[in-house]
């Protein structure tokens, strides 16, 4: 809401107030982002002295003689460089326009005819503010864009301003880590041509003395899957600003005369509540703003690959569908192998068609056999891929990244297509929307198991933007084969959580976390994963013991539990597992269906309590407590784990019956009646009594 006389917005949500003011220099600026202000409190910030406050549209101010301080020589989110070879900006604040949840400041160029728009979004159930940049050439002359950061985010002067954020690689993502903020620039980001494992989209910043439930927390999340980098900048006198765009170091793009660059969203969140306060506000967001069918539950899947690999018949996808339909799984999926020559990853990948021996009759008897088990069926597929030895590359060679005279780096004996190609973008629609049309295909596993490298497009002068254009296409072919096929869910798959981001969850139902299925191991993956985003979300299988990748022994219950916190999936060998394995799995699919909703669509809540961790999922009366110990220390008794309760409410245990007070659970905790071997776990459901 604009403040009468002067150049000041405060962007409102419902418990926090982002105010920006336009200064004398027409320079954005930011002046608060925290709890939510009256318009006279925000007017209240203009008598304060403006240097802590850095632009976040604008020029940078050569000398400011308001305020008496220095060069300032900070990143700039904006970036251009004029036909003329001027790079620099002068931009004058033509209007704000308000409308549709949206705020949006108008600037142009005081000579070039380029107009900079910045837009606010909020909504009204929510702390998460949407930014984005549009510009636009209302000239002829092309403009290079050097960068174009979605949101430059102003963080209030913090004492000892802490960084936390997820790293990882293939096997280990998501691994939250918090570090105090050095001077200077901190960098994180991605020159993979995909989101990437080592690093996710998103940050919160903290004074260095939050915790999970109390002390503000700033945070911010690219909505991106292409590359992207987040500046977390940390000035002289100790102001934090955090800057997030697509893109990376050192590619432009051209914005031709008369065209307009979008950037995607980069949300922006602040909370009093800490990081579980900060992580269940990002999943409010994402149930609520970003995924396509919010409020449906994710069913109970089952996925062929730790039981095949690439070794399989038809029949043997039959007998594992079988197995998986009686332990209580409610979708099948076939993954890699099935499809043109691809019994190993050398071959195959790019021809959509059925393997013939294997499929001689096509996909048609396994989908039947699928759907005659009351489940779905759901297949793998790799379309921004290709391997040399296959048809699609024998015809178009032509097709894949690739610069003159330079080798093509395989990785996994692949290689990948240029999808910002429209011709490629076409061909690779037009494979999956036949192989779609003519099956009975309820979901797809979309995977992309490489990295770009030789990034070129010979012949085309911009070369560049295929860095944008590869997902804006890729975007494009999902939202039209959703469209198109209105059944049809997507799981989104890079080597595991590769392509994890709010670009990519806009237009999928769930992502496959990690390569790694060990039950341990996950503890920690799943927990990254959770600060940004929901468990509705967060493939999790039950696979063989010992497991496949790390060799670690793990009891089928302790799996279980673990996946549980997720989108429970089995993903074993079912074929070898005993009778009583297979019992005890389907107990614990049923277990977990009845507490589905709570955990897929509920507030999650770190538990911790000496060598135990857990999470608490809470939705209308229904606490789901999923606990975990992997060894005991000095045969100590278990502690009791501590839950967020109503303390004047009293608690049934589903299974026991017994009933707790919520004082003693929130004083001194839940007796988990855990065993004390190694690997120990619990499931526990607690219905509020009325
Ligand atoms: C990737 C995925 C796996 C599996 C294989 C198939 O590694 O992450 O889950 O689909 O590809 O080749």
């Amino acid at each position: 809401m604009p403040a009468p006389d002067t150049r000041l917005w405060s962007i409102d949500t419902p418990n926090t107030s982002y105010v920006v003011a336009v200064d004398d220099h027409d320079r954005l600026r930011g002046l608060h982002w925290g709890p939510r202000l009256s318009a006279e409190q925000a007017l209240a910030l203009l008598e304060l002295p403006e240097s802590p406050f850095r632009p976040v549209i604008g020029r940078e101010p050569r000398y400011d003689l308001s305020t008496g301080s220095a060069f300032q020589y900070g990143h700039n989110g904006l970036q251009v460089r004029f036909a003329d070879g001027t790079r620099d900006l002068e931009l004058a604040f033509t209007e704000a326009v308000e409308g549709d949840g949206a705020l949006a400041f108008v600037f142009t160029d005081r000579h070039y005819p380029l107009e900079v728009r910045t837009r606010y979004r909020t909504r009204p159930d929510s702390d998460v503010i949407e930014r984005t940049l549009e510009l636009r050439n209302r000239g002829t002359e092309p403009i290079e864009v050097v960068r174009a950061d979605s949101a430059t985010w102003v963080v209030p002067g913090l004492d000892e301003p802490r960084l936390s954020q997820l790293h990882g690689e293939w096997g280990a993502e998501t691994q939250l880590t918090r570090t105090t903020i050095p001077y200077g620039e901190t960098v994180i980001g991605s020159r993979r041509g995909v989101t990437g494992h080592q690093s996710n989209p998103w940050v919160a910043i903290d004074d260095g003395a939050a915790t999970e439930t109390a002390g503000p927390v700033w945070s911010t999340a690219l909505a991106w899957s292409g590359t992207w980098r987040i500046t977390v900048e940390k000035g002289p006198t100790g102001s934090v600003t955090v800057s997030a765009g697509f893109g990376h170091d050192p590619i432009a793009i051209r914005l031709d005369g008369g065209a307009t660059l979008e950037t995607p969203v980069a949300a922006g969140l602040h909370t009093a509540h800490g990081f579980a306060g900060a992580a269940s506000a990002w999943h409010d967001y994402a149930l609520a703003h970003v995924l396509p069918h919010p409020g449906e539950v994710r069913p109970v899947l089952y996925n062929s690959w730790e039981a095949t690999e690439f070794d399989f018949t038809a029949e043997d996808q039959m007998r594992l569908a079988d197995r998986a339909a009686a332990m209580g799984c409610e979708l099948f999926v076939m993954d890699d192998g099935w499809f043109g020559a691809r019994v190993n990853d050398r071959a195959g990948l790019g021809d959509w068609t059925p393997n013939p021996d294997r499929f001689p009759d096509g996909l048609g008897p396994l989908i039947k056999h699928v759907h005659g088990l009351g489940m779905r069926f759901g297949i793998w597929v790799e379309p921004e891929m290709v391997n040399p030895d296959s048809d699609l590359y024998r015809a178009h060679p032509d097709w894949v990244y690739h610069q003159p005279h330079r080798r093509r780096s395989e990785v996994r004996q692949q290689l990948v297509l240029n999808l910002a190609r429209p011709d490629v973008a076409d061909h690779i629609h037009a494979r999956l929307d036949e192989l779609l049309s003519g099956n009975e295909i309820d979901f797809v596993k979309w995977d992309m198991n490489r990295p770009f490298t030789e990034a070129g497009w010979p012949g085309n002068d911009d070369p560049d933007r295929l860095w944008f254009d590869h997902t804006r296409n890729l975007y494009a072919i999902l939202d039209r084969l959703r469209a198109d096929h209105p059944h049809l869910r997507i799981e989104s798959c890079s080597s595991g959580g590769g392509r994890v981001d709010f670009g990519i969850l806009r237009r999928t139902d769930q992502v496959w976390t990690s390569d790694n299925t060990d039950a341990v191991d996950r503890i920690a993956i799943q927990d990254g994963f959770a600060q940004v985003y929901p468990a509705r979300v967060m493939g999790a299988w039950v696979t063989d013991s010992p497991n496949p990748l790390t060799r670690r022994e793990v009891p089928l219950d302790f799996r279980f539990h673990v996946a549980m916190a997720g989108v429970l999936a089995v993903g074993g060998d079912l074929r070898i597992w005993s009778d009583d394995e297979q019992a005890r799995g389907a107990e614990l699919v049923a277990d977990y269906k009845r507490v589905r909703p709570t955990v897929q669509l509920g507030r999650r809540r770190p538990l911790r309590a000496g060598n135990v961790t857990g999470v608490q999922y809470d939705r209308g009366d229904t606490t789901v407590v999923l606990a975990w110990r992997r060894a005991r220390d000095f045969a100590y008794p278990d502690p009791l784990l501590k839950l967020h309760v109503d303390p004047d409410a009293r608690y049934r245990e589903v299974r026991t019956g017994r009933v707790h007070h919520g004082a003693i659970l929130a004083s001194h905790g839940l007796d988990l009646g855990l065993t004390p071997a190694d690997y120990a776990s619990a499931m526990i459901e607690l219905t509020r009594e009325p």
